[in-house]
């Protein structure tokens, strides 16, 4: 047993001397807690995964074709840093046709992932000390980008109504001081399905243009919505002179989690565009040109797909959200938007805890709401974008086991 102590002792110095050697803000990153659990659970064999943001099927073969083709044709050069012309043309165009905005290409930025579209953001915006406010619960990567520029992450919390999760705008603007640069924004928002309505971004709008706050919004959830036609962007709010940055991916629109490839709109401005670009020069110098080309054919030709997808996430969230109604224990909202239930369970305040018995009693992968920062913790997260099939296997299990 001593033996056993002191190799375990020493083990923990050698590593306690590594994380001193790092850059502190790197050695203080936390793990992510989505990923707690996922690397808890991973590899026991017959799990279900509701861990994650994506569902269980490929990228569509159209797309995937698409990028074959391109690589096939040689499209393998360092590319465009912004990304290729007929990608940014595609945005502009999928913006224009879903939202009620007209964005110039010269305003969009073609990025390694959404993740790497809010880390170039807080790069651009934010430095040591500077204070970002931001919406929760919500994806903790949004946090962790604002801690590796050294900069403050303030949170204000939603409140979880009766029947939706609600903003009050005075906290959001209270929580704003001296040292706030930013508010960070992402609706449809993931973990809780919350919609910013029109009249609060006006607001909200209103609010930054007087303090002279930019305002990034996250909308990489903009087409899973449910019971409203569609969502209205901050783009059709304001101005192409403003301070907004907006945010989205490929990923969730068209199954395409595994490509990393995502796009920002920046204001109309020459020097900003530069600075994207030099961003996009010294952080990945650029999206695969063949990736792009299948990018490309998931914005002209996805609509459909798109549509379909969405469709699938109604039932999905119809086929969950009914049956953890049925279990006593569980307190829930219909999510509005994104494709997750963030749920309660009585008597459960530990949710890092109950998702790790879930994967081991329920053979079931959730991720705890502590993942999420203020507001989350006592909830679970399940993602209820894959197939009917995995669901209701899935969601039997956690039936079982919650009941
Ligand atoms: C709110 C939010 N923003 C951005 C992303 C980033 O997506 P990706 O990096 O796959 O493009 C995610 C992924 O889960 C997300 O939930």
């Amino acid at each position: 047993v001593d033996d056993a102590d002191n190799t375990q002792a020493h083990e923990a110095q050698r590593e306690a001397r590594w994380l001193a050697a790092l850059r502190p803000m790197a050695a203080t990153l936390p793990e992510s807690g989505i990923m707690t659990v996922i690397n808890y659970g991973h590899d026991k064999a017959g799990v279900v995964p509701f861990w994650a943001g994506e569902g269980d099927v490929p990228t569509p073969a159209f797309i995937a074709e698409a990028a074959i083709e391109a690589l096939r044709q040689g499209h393998t050069f360092y590319t465009y840093q912004r990304g290729i012309p007929p990608l940014r043309q595609a945005v502009a165009a999928y913006i224009h046709r879903h939202f009620l905005a007209d964005v110039d290409p010269e305003r969009v930025i073609i990025t390694g992932s959404g993740m790497q579209a809010i880390m170039q953001t807080v790069q651009a915006l934010v430095g040591p000390g500077d204070e970002v406010v931001v919406v929760s619960p919500v994806w903790p990567n949004i946090f962790a980008a604002i801690h590796m520029q050294e900069a403050v992450a303030r949170p204000v919390p939603l409140q979880c109504a009766q029947d939706a999760w609600r903003l009050d705008l005075d906290r959001l603007f209270d929580a704003c001081g001296s040292r706030t640069r930013a508010l960070f924004l992402n609706t449809p928002g993931n973990p809780t399905g919350w919609i910013m309505e029109p009249e609060d971004m006006l607001r909200v709008r209103d609010f930054a243009r007087a303090r002279g706050l930019w305002i990034i919004v996250d909308e990489v959830y903009g087409q899973f919505v449910y019971d409203r036609p569609r969502v209205t962007s901050f783009l059709e709010v304001m101005e192409p002179d403003e301070q907004l940055i907006v945010v989205n991916t490929f990923s969730k629109n068209w199954s395409m989690t595994g490509w990393r490839v995502g796009w920002v709109v920046i204001p109309h401005s020459r020097s900003l565009g530069q600075v994207y670009e030099n961003l996009v020069q010294y952080n990945t110098s650029g999206v695969p040109a063949f990736l792009q080309y299948g990018c490309v054919t998931a914005l002209t030709d996805g609509d459909a797909y798109l549509k379909s997808l969405v469709e699938q996430c109604r039932q999905g969230r119809a086929l969950v959200c009914e049956r953890l109604a049925t279990v006593p224990r569980v307190r829930l909202v219909w999510p509005q938007g994104a494709f997750y239930l963030f749920f309660q369970v009585a008597g459960e305040p530990d949710s890092l805890t109950l998702a790790k018995r879930l994967v081991d009693e329920a053979q079931v992968g959730l991720a705890p709401g502590s993942a999420f920062g203020t507001g989350g913790e006592g909830f679970l997260r399940l993602c209820f974008a894959a197939s009917s099939a995995t669901l209701r296997t899935g969601v039997e299990r956690l039936v079982a086991a919650l009941a």
